[in-house]
């Protein structure tokens, strides 16, 4: 598999603090990779890093197979397509006069800010002044900044904040489609909700460190599945001193291996509790992402 962006030993330092920690990303060409990760975990400063914004204090970094460092910088962020941040674009102005600002200055064609424009379905609403749009109207217009250039690559941050779930969805049908052509999109965000459906590799960031890189089902795989016990005597099961959960089949354990569930029937069993049956069940995706990232932080 060809990797559009990896890194090797990524990392930011910010006078005493490690914002972000020894990061290997592999993002895979032509995917949406969702870059997740509670506010402050690093989000940002990996994608400035990746965009040559902010520079790295140690590690490598290689976009479109280019090696990229302070001194070729201006060769490559030109070909990445991205949106850091709060949308771009002047307020007073229009849709039409914004993106006439941007063709002057990156030098599109006519055709190309037509085609951004039409892609993000903005099309009716070049006319109006950029502070009567919606938020999800100016992030569309961020991204349509983004795209006329035609990148292989797309680096979004964020691009779902803030926006109702209309919204979300119209972002998510618009990044799928750019990955069905063969555009790689590289989004963040802190709403595991917000990517999940659109993402097909996962990155997570736990306080600056990549905690898991690889698909949902990988992900599920990582975890332990929960316990169910079917009894009719949860309360007694509880006097033991179990750490279980009530459900209506009787408890809910969580993070229990297989020596673990042989231990618990044993305890159960020996004590006369009924057990009438014990089974799997796989943990949400926020809950593996929540064990991941740990609790604080996520709003
Ligand atoms: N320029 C900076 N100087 C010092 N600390 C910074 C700077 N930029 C970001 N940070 C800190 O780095 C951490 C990660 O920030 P950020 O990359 O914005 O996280 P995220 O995008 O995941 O919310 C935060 O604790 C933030 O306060
Ligand atoms: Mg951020």
């Amino acid at each position: 598999m060809s990797h559009v962006i990896t890194t090797e030993g990524l990392t930011k330092v910010y006078g005493s603090r490690t914002v972000v920690d020894s990061l290997d990303l592999r993002v895979p060409e032509g995917c949406v990779y969702g870059f997740l990760g509670p506010n402050g975990s690093g989000k940002s400063t990996t994608m400035k890093m990746l965009l040559s914004l902010v520079r790295p204090s140690r590690g490598g970094i290689s976009v479109l197979g280019r090696p990229v460092d302070h001194r070729n910088r201006h060769e490559v962020a030109p070909l990445i397509g991205s949106l850091i941040e709060s949308p771009p674009g002047y307020g007073h102005l229009t849709g039409r006069e914004n993106m006439a600002i941007v063709r002057r200055m990156v030098g599109l064609t006519d055709r190309q800010v037509e085609h951004a424009v039409a892609t993000v379905r903005l099309g009716d609403h070049m006319d109006r002044p950029v502070r009567a749009y919606s938020l999800g109207m100016k992030q569309r217009l961020g991204i349509a900044m983004a795209l006329a250039r035609e990148p292989r690559l797309l680096v979004l941050d964020e691009p779902t904040n803030g926006l109702d779930p209309a919204g979300i969805e119209e972002i998510r049908d618009l990044l799928v489609s750019l990955a069905d052509e063969g555009v790689t999109v590289m989004v963040s965000s802190h709403l595991l909700d917000e990517v999940d459906r659109m993402a097909s590799v996962l990155g997570i960031l736990g306080r600056g460190r990549l905690v898991f890189q690889g698909t949902r089902s990988e992900l599920f795989d990582r975890s332990t599945p929960d316990l169910i016990v079917d009894t009719s005597e949860p309360e007694r099961a509880l006097a033991l001193g179990l750490s279980a959960a009530r459900v209506p089949e009787g408890l809910r354990l969580t993070g229990l291996g297989d020596d673990g569930t042989a231990d618990l029937v044993r305890l159960l069993v020996h004590h006369d509790v009924p057990v009438h049956g014990v089974r799997r069940v796989r943990r949400s995706l926020e809950e593996v992402f929540m064990d991941l990232t740990g609790h604080e932080g996520l709003s």
